[in-house]
Protein backbone atom coordinates (compact mmCIF):
# COMPACT_ATOMS: atom_id res chain seq x y z
CA UNK A 1 0.00 0.00 0.00
CA UNK A 2 1.67 3.08 -1.53
CA UNK A 3 1.35 6.26 1.46
CA UNK A 4 -0.92 8.73 1.36
CA UNK A 5 1.34 11.29 0.21
CA UNK A 6 3.14 8.93 -1.90
CA UNK A 7 0.07 8.51 -4.14
CA UNK A 8 -1.19 12.13 -4.19
CA UNK A 9 2.31 13.32 -5.71
CA UNK A 10 2.08 9.83 -8.25
CA UNK A 11 -1.97 11.68 -8.83
CA UNK A 12 -0.80 15.22 -9.19
CA UNK A 13 2.31 14.50 -11.32
CA UNK A 14 0.05 12.03 -13.82
CA UNK A 15 -0.68 15.22 -15.63
CA UNK A 16 2.19 17.35 -15.57
CA UNK A 17 2.14 20.07 -18.52
CA UNK A 18 5.35 21.59 -17.34
CA UNK A 19 7.85 20.25 -20.58
CA UNK A 20 5.92 21.09 -23.51
CA UNK A 21 8.44 19.25 -25.67
CA UNK A 22 7.95 16.41 -24.33
CA UNK A 23 3.98 16.55 -23.73
CA UNK A 24 3.88 16.21 -27.70
CA UNK A 25 5.53 12.91 -27.73
CA UNK A 26 3.94 11.82 -24.14
CA UNK A 27 2.81 8.29 -23.72
CA UNK A 28 2.51 8.75 -20.27
CA UNK A 29 4.21 9.83 -16.40
CA UNK A 30 6.10 7.03 -15.75
CA UNK A 31 6.45 8.22 -11.51
CA UNK A 32 8.15 5.19 -9.83
CA UNK A 33 8.01 1.59 -8.67
CA UNK A 34 8.92 -0.32 -5.89
CA UNK A 35 8.48 0.02 -2.12
CA UNK A 36 6.91 2.98 -0.88
CA UNK A 37 8.27 2.58 2.71
CA UNK A 38 11.63 2.38 1.03
CA UNK A 39 14.95 3.73 2.13
CA UNK A 40 16.70 2.84 -0.97
CA UNK A 41 15.77 5.17 -3.58
CA UNK A 42 17.14 4.82 -7.30
CA UNK A 43 17.35 7.20 -9.53
CA UNK A 44 17.59 7.20 -13.08
CA UNK A 45 17.78 9.45 -15.93
CA UNK A 46 14.12 9.06 -18.04
CA UNK A 47 11.92 6.90 -19.25
CA UNK A 48 13.12 5.06 -22.67
CA UNK A 49 10.26 3.67 -24.96
CA UNK A 50 9.72 0.45 -22.85
CA UNK A 51 9.42 2.50 -19.98
CA UNK A 52 7.07 4.93 -20.87
CA UNK A 53 5.06 2.07 -22.80
CA UNK A 54 4.16 0.07 -19.59
CA UNK A 55 4.31 3.10 -17.12
CA UNK A 56 7.46 1.26 -15.11
CA UNK A 57 10.54 2.74 -14.61
CA UNK A 58 13.67 0.16 -15.66
CA UNK A 59 11.33 -2.07 -17.50
CA UNK A 60 13.40 -2.62 -20.53
CA UNK A 61 17.46 -3.34 -21.55
CA UNK A 62 18.65 -1.38 -18.99
CA UNK A 63 15.78 -2.53 -16.54
CA UNK A 64 17.25 -6.28 -17.31
CA UNK A 65 20.78 -5.51 -15.79
CA UNK A 66 19.99 -3.16 -12.92
CA UNK A 67 17.30 -6.23 -11.70
CA UNK A 68 20.05 -8.56 -12.13
CA UNK A 69 22.88 -6.15 -10.43
CA UNK A 70 19.97 -6.12 -7.84
CA UNK A 71 19.72 -9.62 -7.17
CA UNK A 72 23.25 -10.27 -7.58
CA UNK A 73 23.57 -8.55 -4.07
CA UNK A 74 20.36 -10.04 -2.79
CA UNK A 75 17.98 -7.04 -3.86
CA UNK A 76 15.04 -7.33 -5.25
CA UNK A 77 13.63 -4.46 -7.10
CA UNK A 78 10.41 -4.78 -5.01
CA UNK A 79 12.19 -3.78 -1.37
CA UNK A 80 13.71 -0.16 -3.27
CA UNK A 81 11.78 2.84 -5.14
CA UNK A 82 13.29 3.82 -8.79
CA UNK A 83 12.23 6.66 -10.30
CA UNK A 84 13.89 8.87 -12.87
CA UNK A 85 15.22 12.57 -13.03
CA UNK A 86 12.68 12.87 -15.71
CA UNK A 87 9.30 11.43 -15.85
CA UNK A 88 8.81 11.40 -18.80
CA UNK A 89 10.29 10.20 -22.27
CA UNK A 90 12.23 12.63 -24.29
CA UNK A 91 11.98 11.73 -27.41
CA UNK A 92 14.31 9.23 -29.61
CA UNK A 93 15.66 8.71 -26.26
CA UNK A 94 17.61 12.27 -26.40
CA UNK A 95 19.79 13.56 -23.01
CA UNK A 96 17.60 15.31 -20.98
CA UNK A 97 17.53 19.14 -21.49
CA UNK A 98 18.63 21.35 -18.24
CA UNK A 99 15.21 22.91 -18.60
CA UNK A 100 13.64 19.95 -18.14
CA UNK A 101 15.37 18.91 -14.86
CA UNK A 102 14.49 22.02 -13.46
CA UNK A 103 11.15 21.52 -14.50
CA UNK A 104 10.82 18.37 -12.52
CA UNK A 105 12.78 19.53 -9.77
CA UNK A 106 10.23 20.30 -7.15
CA UNK A 107 8.96 16.54 -8.32
CA UNK A 108 11.68 14.67 -7.08
CA UNK A 109 12.22 17.21 -3.96
CA UNK A 110 9.04 15.91 -2.90
CA UNK A 111 9.73 12.75 -3.67
CA UNK A 112 12.48 12.89 -1.37
CA UNK A 113 10.69 14.36 1.58
CA UNK A 114 7.95 12.32 1.88
CA UNK A 115 10.01 9.16 1.53
CA UNK A 116 13.20 10.44 3.17
CA UNK A 117 15.47 7.97 2.31
CA UNK A 118 18.92 7.12 3.99
CA UNK A 119 20.50 6.05 0.39
CA UNK A 120 19.97 7.38 -2.93
CA UNK A 121 21.88 5.74 -5.75
CA UNK A 122 22.02 7.63 -8.78
CA UNK A 123 21.93 6.03 -12.12
CA UNK A 124 24.14 7.53 -14.79
CA UNK A 125 25.55 10.92 -15.16
CA UNK A 126 22.18 12.86 -15.03
CA UNK A 127 21.01 11.48 -11.68
CA UNK A 128 24.30 12.49 -10.20
CA UNK A 129 24.27 15.88 -10.97
CA UNK A 130 20.81 16.26 -10.04
CA UNK A 131 21.31 15.23 -6.85
CA UNK A 132 25.08 15.99 -6.09
CA UNK A 133 25.69 18.53 -8.51
CA UNK A 134 28.46 17.18 -9.76
CA UNK A 135 29.76 15.93 -13.30
CA UNK A 136 31.85 13.09 -14.51
CA UNK A 137 29.99 9.27 -13.74
CA UNK A 138 33.63 7.24 -14.26
CA UNK A 139 35.34 9.63 -11.41
CA UNK A 140 32.25 9.16 -9.35
CA UNK A 141 30.83 6.13 -9.41
CA UNK A 142 31.67 3.53 -6.67
CA UNK A 143 32.00 6.03 -3.99
CA UNK A 144 29.52 7.36 -0.98
CA UNK A 145 29.00 10.78 -0.44
CA UNK A 146 27.24 11.94 2.71
CA UNK A 147 24.77 14.69 1.52
CA UNK A 148 22.64 16.98 3.36
CA UNK A 149 19.10 16.54 1.67
CA UNK A 150 15.97 18.37 2.78
CA UNK A 151 17.89 18.69 6.42
CA UNK A 152 18.91 15.19 6.68
CA UNK A 153 22.37 13.07 5.85
CA UNK A 154 21.65 11.07 2.76
CA UNK A 155 24.19 8.42 1.46
CA UNK A 156 24.35 9.16 -2.33
CA UNK A 157 26.67 6.36 -4.27
CA UNK A 158 26.57 7.10 -7.95
CA UNK A 159 27.01 4.18 -10.58
CA UNK A 160 27.57 3.80 -13.78
CA UNK A 161 23.97 3.62 -16.18
CA UNK A 162 23.39 0.35 -17.57
CA UNK A 163 22.60 1.50 -20.67
CA UNK A 164 26.60 2.44 -20.84
CA UNK A 165 27.22 -0.80 -20.50
CA UNK A 166 25.03 -2.49 -23.25
CA UNK A 167 26.50 0.76 -25.75
CA UNK A 168 29.69 -0.83 -25.07
CA UNK A 169 28.67 -4.19 -26.11
CA UNK A 170 28.24 -5.50 -22.71
CA UNK A 171 31.94 -5.17 -21.96
CA UNK A 172 32.49 -7.69 -18.97
CA UNK A 173 35.02 -5.48 -17.11
CA UNK A 174 32.10 -3.25 -16.73
CA UNK A 175 29.74 -5.31 -15.75
CA UNK A 176 32.16 -6.38 -12.73
CA UNK A 177 32.79 -2.86 -12.25
CA UNK A 178 29.02 -2.60 -11.44
CA UNK A 179 28.90 -5.94 -9.95
CA UNK A 180 31.80 -4.49 -7.02
CA UNK A 181 29.34 -1.14 -6.68
CA UNK A 182 26.56 -2.64 -6.00
CA UNK A 183 28.24 -4.69 -3.79
CA UNK A 184 29.36 -1.57 -1.94
CA UNK A 185 25.72 -0.39 -2.08
CA UNK A 186 24.70 -3.36 -0.09
CA UNK A 187 27.22 -2.79 2.39
CA UNK A 188 26.10 0.60 2.84
CA UNK A 189 22.34 -0.11 3.39
CA UNK A 190 23.60 -3.29 6.05
CA UNK A 191 25.39 -0.83 7.93
CA UNK A 192 22.51 1.80 7.75
CA UNK A 193 20.30 -1.36 8.73
CA UNK A 194 22.86 -2.05 11.77
CA UNK A 195 22.27 1.42 13.27
CA UNK A 196 18.37 0.56 12.78
CA UNK A 197 18.02 3.39 10.59
CA UNK A 198 16.23 1.73 7.95
CA UNK A 199 12.64 1.17 9.11
CA UNK A 200 11.40 -0.73 6.02
CA UNK A 201 12.98 -2.33 3.05
N1 LIG B 1 16.94 4.41 -18.39
C1 LIG B 1 16.65 5.23 -17.37
O1 LIG B 1 17.45 6.07 -16.98
N2 LIG B 1 15.49 5.08 -16.78
C2 LIG B 1 14.62 4.15 -17.11
O2 LIG B 1 13.58 4.08 -16.48
C3 LIG B 1 14.94 3.29 -18.17
C4 LIG B 1 16.11 3.45 -18.82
Amino acid sequence: METKSLSELREKYKSCTRCSELLNSRIQVVFGEGNSNAKVLFLGEAPGLSEAKQGVPFCGASGKVLTELLSSVGLSREEVFITNTLLCRPENNRNPEKEEVENCRERLDKVIEVMQPAVIVTIGNFATERILGKKGITSLRGKVFPTFIAGREVKVVPVIHPANYLYNGRNPEIFAQMKRDFEMIADVIDAKKKQKSLGEF
